[in-house]
């Protein structure tokens, strides 16, 4: 098997929990403490050797072009006031990986946006990582899935045990265990259950390991919850065994994950992550600390 080398990134969605702040820029974009949530994502792909990344851009693609390019009046400035570490963070970005850009179209869903990186990828397996769906880089959860996927030659998904409550906000995997308490193999899923109708509280979140044939099974897959083209409803027939494919595994995800597409766990996020940093952190902590005794919480 070859090495995989290219992660797949859709952006194109339209964000709308997020509006007005994503009207003009996509969601992705939207800073967690001082990088846009993407940056993170991208930074993820490239630890575990993924350098070719393809982006798949909706109506506000020039954000995110702008930010992975360069910007040399910006660099000239920082330059000329020397300072460098402001220098070397812009510089940076730049140059993290090889950054590609292929359009949607209409938003038609998730599973919709994957098969626009058809061409790129080609007949090569790739990974997908959802830009609103932050892994703690000390969590390495990526790199695992390539392993297994290099171990069992099958599709991976990343899958987080929820509350049951929360099931109805993922796609919900039903599932039988291996050998190894991290790995379950798939055997269905169903894209955001009712509580009572969900398989299991194994939720899938956003890290998947695809084989190139999920493309003709996403050009007949039909349009699903919601009237979107679902990547579920791909990876559902996927877990058939297509083709003798190998089925879908699921490595179960007990890191740190940040949700950066709904409001609540947004802000979330951006205080555990600068809560984190030594910069940040202690002054943060000190002042969060004073605020919810006042709030009398
Ligand atoms: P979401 O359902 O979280 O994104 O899709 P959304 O539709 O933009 O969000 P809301 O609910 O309206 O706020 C998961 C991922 O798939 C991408 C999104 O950008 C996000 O990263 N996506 C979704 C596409 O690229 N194209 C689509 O047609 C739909």
């Amino acid at each position: 098997m070859t090495r995989i080398t290219k992660a797949v990134i859709p952006a194109a969605g339209l964000g709308t929990r997020f509006l007005p702040a994503t009207k003009a820029m996509p969601k992705e974009m939207l800073p967690v403490v001082d990088k846009p949530a993407i940056q993170y994502v991208v930074e993820e792909a490239v630890a575990a050797g993924l350098d070719d990344i393809l982006m798949i851009v909706g109506r506000n693609k020039n954000a995110l072009a702008n930010h992975f390019d360069r910007v040399t009046e910006l660099e000239e400035t920082l330059e000329a006031k020397g300072d460098d570490a402001k220098l070397q963070r812009v510089v940076e970005v730049s140059h993290l990986a090889d950054v590609h850009f292929v359009r949607q179209g209409d938003p038609r869903g998730l599973g919709h946006a994957v098969s626009r990186a058809r061409k790129h990828v080609g007949r090569e397996s790739f990974a997908v990582l959802l830009g609103d769906d932050l892994i703690d880089a000390r969590d390495p959860l990526l790199t695992r899935m390539l392993d297994e996927h290099a171990a069992r030659d099958a599709t991976i998904v990343a899958l987080l045990e929820v509350d049951p409550d929360q099931i109805h906000l993922y796609g919900a995997a039903e599932v039988e265990p291996t050998d190894d308490p991290d790995v379950v193999r798939v055997t269905g899923l169903v894209e955001k259950p009712a509580k009572e109708h969900a398989p299991s509280n194994y939720a899938v979140i956003g890290r998947y390991i695809l084989k190139p044939e999920v493309f003709d099974v996403l050009e007949r897959t039909p349009p699903g919850k919601g009237g979107e083209i679902q990547l579920t409803d791909a990876l559902m027939e996927m877990a058939g065994d297509v083709e003798g494919t190998g089925g879908v595994y699921g490595v179960v995800f007990r890191g740190r994950r940040y949700d950066t597409g709904d409001k609540l766990d947004y802000i979330k996020a951006v205080i555990q992550l600068a809560g984190d940093r030594d910069d940040l952190g202690p002054d943060l902590i000190a002042w969060l600390a004073g605020y919810v005794a006042s709030r009398g919480a």
